[in-house]
């Protein structure tokens, strides 16, 4: 098996962005580009992988998955066209002979079975093979000479490209798939004498024809190798990948009742015969087992739901929301940090915050659990089987015990032990007739005012 080292170059400004954040961190599905474009290549199990940056972008290696274990950052210092930004790569790829596979940062689209058969190309006795595609408008792209045993002759760029070049459809994605053995040579060959003045990597196919070697081209999907140059194409890509995520979703056995709607991550986990109603958006870190039930307009991130339960409408689950079995989350509902356990209920109108419910409590409408005092977050510690009336606040840190009852609209500031009935309000007093007293207080001096306005 060739071995397959892996480069992404991502040292480009993203100018056209307009924004302070460099573009491979712009998200799409809850990722930035440079996520997507990383597990991807992950995906392909490559024995190098390497990151080509700017010199500025210290806060895109900073914001490496989990420090992205044997990613080799390589740093362009100027920007020197893509050619360069490959060489920049060359020393981490010190002693390695097998395929280089180039793709870029904004490039996040693409499949990994797309790459597959890239590879398989190249590996088809040719010294490169380059992803091709057919754009509606190709303007904006290098376009592919073919010679007319319909292999690749040279690529063109589109602002060195004479009025024939500039009428072919079929035009380079940028990503391209070298054998090893012979990449430092075609890249040490790269000159600049071009329209733009830079070292262009597409030069190098002409180099391997003049040494006799093969090159030729496979192709992708126009959406595949969509480029994000600024927020329009960035939404479009949102769109594009929000589609494939979907019918994933129905592909594994979820039913989503308005998909157009429906608004997923790309690390989404959604179990056999879970329902989803219109919109609803999962942000990330969100994984729903089977069988659960999410009703129309929730939020969720960073939540797990387990097998039966049913959430919202109007439900919103925040990070470390943990809902167990069979449990229920109604209408306005708020969880964060909260572990409900089997069968709990909490149906309106509540705010659990850094909380476990215990097995089939039931929250009242209109709970909250007071979690921050201004300075520090407590623990709301609700026992199995507790009944907690409706608007009552729950100041943490406090135990209720397992079956306890607190009284509707109580203030709870102490424990409450388990099986006990807590009361923490005021005192309800009864003035019997008063209220008909009142009444005709009230009506005997609208009656005088009346008659004295009437003179
Ligand atoms: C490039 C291709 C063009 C292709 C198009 C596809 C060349 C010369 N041209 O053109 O044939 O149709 O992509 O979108 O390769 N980058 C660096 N360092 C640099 C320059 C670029 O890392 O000095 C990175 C960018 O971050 C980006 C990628 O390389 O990820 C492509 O750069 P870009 O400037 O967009 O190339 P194009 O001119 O669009
Ligand atoms: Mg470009």
């Amino acid at each position: 098996m060739t071995e397959t080292a892996i480069v992404i170059l991502a040292a480009g400004k993203g100018t056209r962005m307009k924004s302070r954040l460099p573009k491979v961190l712009h998200a799409i599905a809850g990722q930035p580009l440079l996520h997507h474009v990383l597990s991807t290549a992950r995906g392909l199990d490559p024995q190098r992988l390497v990151l080509v940056l700017g010199p500025d972008m210290e806060d895109v290696a900073a914001a490496l998955p989990d420090g992205a274990p044997g990613v080799d950052i390589a740093i362009q210092s100027e920007r020197l066209g893509t050619g360069h930004a490959l060489q920049m790569a060359m020393p981490a790829l010190s002693g390695f002979s097998g395929d280089v596979l180039v793709l870029y940062g904004d490039v996040p689209l693409i499949t990994a079975e797309t790459l597959r058969a890239l590879l398989a190309a190249r590996r088809s006795g040719a010294a490169l093979a380059v992803l091709a595609f057919e754009p509606e408008d190709s303007a904006a792209y290098g376009r592919l000479i073919l010679g007319s045993d319909r292999k690749l002759e040279r690529i063109v760029e589109r602002l060195d490209a004479d009025a024939a070049a500039a009428e072919i459809g079929l035009c380079n994605s940028g990503i391209m798939a070298i054998d090893g053995a012979h990449l430092a040579a075609l890249l040490e060959a790269l000159g600049k004498d071009n329209a733009k003045g830079e070292y262009y990597l597409t030069d190098i196919v002409a180099g391997a024809r003049a040494r006799g070697l093969d090159c030729v081209h496979a192709m992708a999907s126009a959406e595949e190798v969509m480029g994000i140059n600024d927020r329009v194409q960035l939404a479009e890509a949102e769109a594009a990948l929000q589609g494939r995520l979907r019918c994933r979703a129905m592909e594994n056995g979820a039913t989503l009742i308005d998909p157009a709607s429906i608004w997923l991550s790309l690390d989404t986990e959604l179990g056999e015969d879970v329902t989803i109603g219109p919109n609803t958006v999962f942000g990330p870190g969100v994984r729903i087992a089977d069988g659960v039930e999410i009703r129309a307009f929730c939020h969720l991130e960073g939540a797990t739901v387990e097998t039966g339960a049913i959430i919202g409408p109007y439900a919103r689950l925040r990070p470390g929301a943990e809902i167990g079995e069979g449990a229920r989350v109604g209408n306005f509902v708020e969880v964060k940090k909260a572990r409900v356990e089997k069968g709990a209920k909490i149906n309106h109108l509540s705010y659990i915050g850094d909380a476990r419910v215990g097995a089939g409590a039931n929250i009242g409408a209109g709970t909250i659990t007071c979690n921050y005092d201004g300075f520090t977050k407590s623990l709301s510690d609700i026992g199995a089987g507790a009944f907690i009336g409706s608007n009552s606040a729950l100041v943490a840190p406090v135990v209720i015990g397992d079956g306890a009852v607190v009284a509707a609209g109580s203030v709870i500031t102490e424990d409450v032990a388990a099986d006990a009935i807590a009361v923490a309000r005021g005192k309800q007093v009864e003035r019997a007739g008063a209220a008909a007293r009142r009444r005709d207080k009230k009506s005997g001096r609208e009656k005088k005012k009346s008659e004295k306005a009437k003179g």
